[in-house]
């Protein structure tokens, strides 16, 4: 099990650092390339029968690159693992790393109230190659060893989820997996980030994150990240070399240039969206708050001890629904509209009409998201700003 220690912006700055950094640059220089070449047959057979001097030369694009490998090594650094591999999005990182755990005749545990394609993909498309599972409510760690079958390879949840900030104890479900010796813990940790909790030091397996949104950082790049031991990561980088969802290189330099300023960036987001959680909280218009750290939040307990920091995004009811959440929505002048969080630009959806709008008003209700839900991802615009214009357009 990895330390439980905070991520500083030291690690952020100085973790991970590459040995093969070229012309004494400061940071890794992007190596645009798709293929690398050899100086003679013998370089070749020294490279595949593994006696080549430098182990972690390339050989072609798919399979690696000195650029996406130096972010490898700080994200694994920071996020308390051994190892780590980048895709070319959130949803690769997902589905490769599933994907090389389970096959026909398997069975996975998901939690609900996870992002919707990675329900899609367990439930419809995992479904279709004969691999069972079992939909558990969000946090709901009591049930998950009633879950557990014979053939279960793995228990997959987000904490905090999407869109209600549930959080699961981390450590009851390593351990419950643990006691199963073939079952591995897979979590997509996307909305905590490492700064604000990381789930290996609880003992689970595989961590996961959609890094297009606080890794990245800036609303401008797609990438994902799997994250763990050595043996395991290797099965995923192995299967990425098959499936082909590789990381470019120039969108890992971008996402290595955004880790070092992870911890200020989300040290700022969490008070933010403290401070604009409270204040929705004692609003009139306001129905309902879901933050993990107000304490009306059913995950607060088990928030408050395995995490630093509560994130920043933060959802609630307005009063009036679709039509309350859209006056309130196109009447904010900062935020955005638009489905994403984790950047540096606060961003705000309305469920009902963005990430759902297929469905009617009964079948949202039916799987919990509410018409006047408001999904809120503050940026790193000032608390007092943010907090004034959420007061103006509340009326
Ligand atoms: C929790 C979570 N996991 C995974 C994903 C997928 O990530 P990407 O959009 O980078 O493919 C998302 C996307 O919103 C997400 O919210």
């Amino acid at each position: 099990m990895t330390e439980r220690k905070r991520v500083t912006s030291t690690d952020c700055v100085q973790t991970g650092d590459d040995k093969h950094k070229a012309y004494d640059a400061v940071p890794m220089p992007i190596v645009q390339t798709s293929t690398y070449t050899f100086e003679d047959t013998a370089e070749i057979v020294a490279y595949t029968q593994g006696t080549h001097p430098d182990a972690e030369r390339g050989e072609y694009g798919r399979y690696g690159n000195p650029t996406v490998r130096a972010v490898e090594k700080r994200l694994a650094a920071l996020e308390g693992t051994e190892d780590a591999v980048l895709f070319a999005s959130g949803m690769a990182a997902v589905t490769t790393s599933v994907l090389a755990l389970v096959k026909g005749g398997q069975h996975i545990v998901l939690f609900q109230d996870c992002y919707r394609r990675t329900l899609e993909f367990v439930t419809d498309v995992l479904g279709r190659f004969g691999v069972a599972h079992t939909l558990l409510p969000a946090g709901d760690v009591a049930a998950l060893p009633g879950a557990l079958r014979p053939e279960t390879r793995l228990v997959l949840s987000e904490s905090p989820t999407n869109p209600y900030l549930s959080c699961v104890d981390l450590e009851r479900l390593a351990a419950a997996c643990r006691a199963r010796r073939t079952v591995k813990s897979m979590i997509d940790a996307t909305f905590a980030t490492p700064v604000n909790c990381r789930p290996a030091s609880f003992g689970v397996d595989l961590v996961v994150h959609s890094a297009t949104k606080y890794l990245a950082g800036h609303n401008d790049v797609l990438a994902g990240v799997v994250c763990g031991p050595a043996g395991l990561v290797s099965m995923v980088r192995d299967l990425r070399g098959v499936l082909g969802a590789v990381c470019d290189p120039h969108v890992a330099f971008l996402v290595g240039r955004s880790l070092k300023t992870l911890t200020l960036r989300v040290e700022k987001q969490n008070a933010t969206a403290l401070a604009v959680a409270e204040r929705l909280e004692k609003h009139p218009r306001i129905e309902r708050v879901f933050y993990p750290g107000l304490p009306s939040h059913a995950s607060h307990a088990v928030a408050r001890a395995q995490m630093s920091g509560f994130g920043g995004v933060v959802s609630f009811v307005v009063k009036g629904g679709l039509e309350g959440a859209s006056r309130f929505v196109d009447a904010m002048k900062l935020a955005r509209i638009g489905p994403s969080f984790g950047g540096v630009e606060t961003l705000v959806e309305q469920p009902a009409v963005m990430s759902y709008y297929e469905m009617s008003s009964e079948q949202r209700q039916a799987v919990g998201i509410a018409d006047g839900l408001v999904r809120l991802a503050v940026g790193i615009e000032d608390a007092a700003d943010l907090v004034a214009d959420l007061e103006q357009a509340l009326g």
